[in-house]
């Protein structure tokens, strides 16, 4: 724990760098259970919000855990950890005027409401998406073949089968990815941030 530190404002305040910038920072939360479809619609999103010329940028579980979070694994304690410093960083990216858009599992209500709360005090906007398909279909798709390792007990604490995943209560937005195309989430993603006026 670092003691004796200072805090140092800078000289140009959030609303003004949105203002000089033309653009306002957030972060879109993703959350699901391995194989719901996050990563695919984060990359699928950070791509219409280039095109639309927005500064977005993702930060998808599975990549982050080769570089910042390489040192952490999946029992409670490191998610715990992992969800935390992402909570940071996607809000140090948002601060700075991005579009942040998160891809973690993130399966514990306590610390995506953490990384909500650190949001909260700058006064960040923070759009918690719950991508939502059943076990059986995410099972089904098992494109990594995890789920399958997972049942034959080779990978322990496995979201879904060995370790919980908290479903969100009251998410921003909720897709149905068993429902609805990639496109069509997009879709549901991108209005909601116009109506918000986010965009
Ligand atoms: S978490 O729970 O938010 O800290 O997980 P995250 O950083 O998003 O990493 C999830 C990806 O790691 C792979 N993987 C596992 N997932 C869940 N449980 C266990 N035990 C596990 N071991 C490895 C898996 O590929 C996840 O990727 P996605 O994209 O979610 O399928």
């Amino acid at each position: 724990m670092a003691t004796n530190i200072t805090f140092h404002p800078g000289a140009v305040d959030n609303a003004e760098r949105a203002t000089l910038l033309g653009q306002r920072g957030l972060t879109i939360w993703l959350t699901g259970l391995s194989a719901s479809g996050k990563s695919t619609i984060a990359t699928a999103l950070e791509q219409h919000l280039l095109h639309l010329r927005k500064f977005a940028y993702r930060l998808d579980g599975d990549n982050i855990r080769f570089g910042l979070n390489k040192d952490l694994g999946f029992s409670e304690h490191d998610r715990n950890e992992n969800i935390r410093r992402i909570g940071e960083v996607a809000k140090l990216f948002a601060d700075a005027s991005a579009i942040a858009i998160t891809a973690f599992i993130s399966p514990y209500r306590a610390d995506r409401l953490l990384a909500r709360s650190l949001h909260n005090t700058g006064e960040i906007p923070f759009v918690e998406v719950f991508v939502d398909a059943p076990l059986e279909v995410v099972e089904q798709r098992d494109p990594k073949g995890l789920y399958k390792r997972a049942r034959a007990g080779e990978i322990k604490e496995f979201t879904g089968i060995s370790a919980p995943y908290e479903a969100p209560e009251s998410p921003e937005i909720h897709i149905r990815t068993d429902e609805k195309s990639v496109e069509e989430s997009v879709k549901a993603i991108v209005e909601y941030l116009q109506e918000k006026k986010y965009i």
